[in-house]
């Protein structure tokens, strides 16, 4: 049976995948985001250029790929608008080869505000959104509330926005500290939603099953990481979609028998933006430098993000849930200069000892570490894996051994190049 494959992140998002989707996009000739929306921030760099996308699929800068937003995706006109005209700056014909599903739901500005008021409510308990709106954009199309982008075809569309809006200011009357002015946003995101009907909207489930029954290849691209999933990440930190293989079939309409290969993305190390616990933390010097090696630094809102060694409790969890065929291990050179590495086997709280991730999101635990000495080699260089230093490729296959799955791609630094590939 033909089938579509699966790229997604496995830790608290940032693993990458903006490269390895754009690293495998030739062999695809369709790229479909699935969930999520403009918190995401995925970086491409080729030609000594580098790029950072909020909405649209990672595949939009090779000239032979056909790029789909799905309905498990919520949009920001005035957010997408801008992201396609950049694009357009480097790939003039990039918007004929983009579609996006009639299903998918729209952030309000009024969406944004509610996410702005209740975060700044919330004090030190707030989530640390990306403040993009998703939260209570999901709410509405969960409450059934919500306005979708074939709704803009609508004459009735001006109206559907008033009442909803409506709704959203008596919400909004629960926070009398939160001073707000959406005049002038709201008419930027009218004038967006004009220009967005420049773009074709489908019926992207049909689509989507003619290419697969066609023999086309079709990746799904995720956002976030399974660590941030609504059902199964830490929550209540976590974001508000289903990030992890499943929602490929409720994200973009296709069944679950329909799932081939499904490649998950992790970082050699860990990170986190945002609050929620996050068990290999580094407070310390190491953390510092994690950060400082890898540019951990938000592509979405800038925020230096929390930086920590590799969870394999975590890891594993997240393989188990998203049926990971293909482990791919990202950022590599980051550990280049490391005396020690560690990774965690197992967390301790009080007496007892966890080797699976509890359903409190692992807060207050211990991690139990395994330590590797480091490889203290420049790895930026290396094209093929047997060159690779011995200490390199013992973490490797540690960890194909306890997550029990290969590790088929490494990636040694940012540029398209800096990919080595294992058979
Ligand atoms: P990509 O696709 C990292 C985090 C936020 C916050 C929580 C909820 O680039 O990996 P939200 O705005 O979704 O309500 O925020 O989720 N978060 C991300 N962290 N990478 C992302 O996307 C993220 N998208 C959301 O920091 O903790
Ligand atoms: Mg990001």
């Amino acid at each position: 049976m033909k089938k579509i494959d699966v790229v997604l992140g496995l830790q608290w998002g940032d693993e990458g995948k903006g490269k390895v989707v754009d690293v495998l996009t030739p062999n695809y000739n369709v790229i479909a985001r699935f969930q999520g929306g403009p918190n995401a921030g995925h970086s491409l760099v080729f030609n000594n250029d580098s790029f950072v996308l909020h909405t649209v699929p990672s595949g939009i800068f090779r000239k032979e790929s056909v790029n789909i937003i799905g309905n498990g995706v919520v949009i920001d006109p005035v957010i997408l608008m801008d992201e396609i005209k950049q694009i357009e700056t480097k790939s003039a014909d990039s918007r004929s080869r983009l579609m996006i599903s009639k299903r998918a739901q729209l952030i309000l500005p009024t969406h944004r505000m509610l996410d702005a008021a209740n975060e700044s409510s919330m004090g030190k308990s707030k989530i640390g959104s990306t403040l993009k709106g998703i939260g209570p954009t999901y709410m509405d199309k969960i409450g059934r509330y919500g306005l979708r982008i074939g709704d803009i075809l609508l004459d009735s569309f001006k109206e559907k926005y008033e009442a909803l809006k409506k709704r959203h200011m008596e919400t909004l009357k629960l926070y009398p500290d939160f001073k707000f002015d959406i005049t002038e946003y709201e008419a930027k995101w009218f004038d967006a939603v004009e220009q967005l009907k420049s773009i074709k909207f489908v019926d992207s489930e049909h689509i989507a099953n003619e290419y697969i029954n066609d023999g086309k290849a079709i990746l799904a691209e995720g956002a976030q990481g399974s660590m941030l999933d609504i059902d199964f990440g830490t929550y209540p930190f976590v974001t508000s979609s289903n990030t992890m293989t499943a929602g490929v079939c409720t994200g973009l309409g296709v069944a679950p028998n329909r799932v081939g290969n499904v490649y998950g993305i992790f970082k050699a190390y860990c990170t986190r933006v945002g609050n929620g616990p996050f068990p290999t933390e580094l407070n310390d010097q190491t953390g510092e430098d994690l950060r400082q090696a890898g540019h951990e630094f938000g592509a979405t809102t800038g925020r230096p993000r929390r930086c920590g060694w590799l969870d394999l409790v975590a890891l594993k969890y997240a393989v188990m849930m998203n049926g990971v065929t293909d482990l791919i291990m990202m950022k590599s050179d980051v550990l280049n200069s490391m005396d020690t590495i560690k990774v965690a086997v197992a967390y301790k709280r009080g007496d007892e000892t966890m080797d699976t991730f509890p359903y409190d999101g692992a807060d207050n635990v211990e991690p139990i570490y395994k330590e590797f000495e480091g490889w203290k080699t420049d790895i930026c260089d290396i094209r093929d894996y047997d060159s690779l230093p011995e200490k390199f490729r013992e973490y490797v296959a540690f960890i194909e051994k306890e997550t029990s799955c290969p590790v088929r791609i490494i990636s040694i630094g940012p540029d398209r190049e800096a990919t080595i590939f294992r058979n």
